[in-house]
């Protein structure tokens, strides 16, 4: 991998874009790159949580590579689209738990990456927009779709309309960042937090996720119905029976994942 670097400890992969020359920007080759890396780590039981983060202190991701967009045609522009949605949308729908650490920049493709990961842990400096019509295109890695379905439609329009960059607090208050901590304890808190997710039923914690991503996109009757089947698809686990027995035991549930 270039512009990749994996690391793997006790169950978490941590992935690092690695441009730091031009902010972690993501060109196609990056792209391409992210989606073998998240296709593989995918079918993996002995990875149980994901990290994404950017290299250097300075950015988690500066959007899409502008050098190479200048002088896309309309159906190379639609095809650069449609590679980052499908690799954003794997990395939704990844089993695992996924945590951006935003360590910095995180505009147009940039801030679109982290909305693909289920949560957003930022550094103090860390900024989030979408520049896009500043450079005379809208969104195009999905972030028309996912910035409303996580501020609501009124702020992600004036976000995507105004340019405006938000600091680390404000992502915070309309939820776009789920907490906010020292860039020196980012890491720390992220790989805090997987190790927690971790320490539950992550088999559970897998099917949970399921039920949110997926019920998110049905009608209300068939989300409930849904996530009834999940919830019912438990009961056939191993870890349903631990995590009740040791709490009728008074002991801390021994998980398998299973
Ligand atoms: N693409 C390509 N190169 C980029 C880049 C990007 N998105 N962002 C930064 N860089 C490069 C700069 O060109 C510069 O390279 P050189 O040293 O060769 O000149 C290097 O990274 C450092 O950047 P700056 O000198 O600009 O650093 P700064 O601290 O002055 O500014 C910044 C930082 C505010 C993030 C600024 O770099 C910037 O505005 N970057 C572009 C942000 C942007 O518009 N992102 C959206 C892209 S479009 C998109 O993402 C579409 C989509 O929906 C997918």
């Amino acid at each position: 991998m270039k512009n990749i670097i994996l690391k793997e400890d006790k169950g978490i992969a941590e992935i690092t874009i690695n441009r730091p020359k031009s902010l972690n920007a993501l060109n196609s080759e990056t792209l391409k790159e992210l989606g073998t890396v998240i296709e593989d780590i995918s079918q993996r039981k002995d990875i149980q949580a994901v990290i994404i983060t950017g290299s250097g202190d300075k950015a988690f991701v500066a959007g899409a590579d502008i050098v190479e967009m200048q002088n896309l045609n309309a159906v190379q522009g639609r095809e650069l689209a449609m590679l980052a949605q499908k690799v954003f949308s794997d990395i939704e729908h990844m089993p695992q738990v996924v945590i951006a650490a935003v360590n910095g920049y995180a505009l147009g493709g940039g801030c679109e990456l982290s909305m693909a990961c289920d949560i957003r842990l930022a550094s103090k400096n860390a900024k989030f927009g979408q520049p896009e019509v500043g450079l005379g295109i809208t969104p195009g890695f999905a972030g028309t779709q996912r910035l409303p379905r996580l501020v609501g439609k009124g702020t992600a329009k004036e976000l995507i309309f105004t340019t405006d960059m938000i600091d680390a607090e404000e992502a915070h208050r309309i939820q776009l960042a789920n907490k906010v901590y020292e860039q020196e304890e980012l890491m720390d808190k992220a790989r805090e937090m997987a190790k927690k997710i971790m320490s539950k039923g992550i088999y559970a914690v897998s099917l949970a996720k399921s039920a949110i991503n997926n019920g998110m996109n049905m009608d209300t009757e068939s989300a409930y119905s849904y996530e009834a089947d999940i919830f019912g698809l438990c009961f056939s686990t191993e870890d349903q029976k631990e995590g009740m027995k040791a709490f009728i035991e008074k002991r801390k549930p021994n998980f398998k994942g299973c």
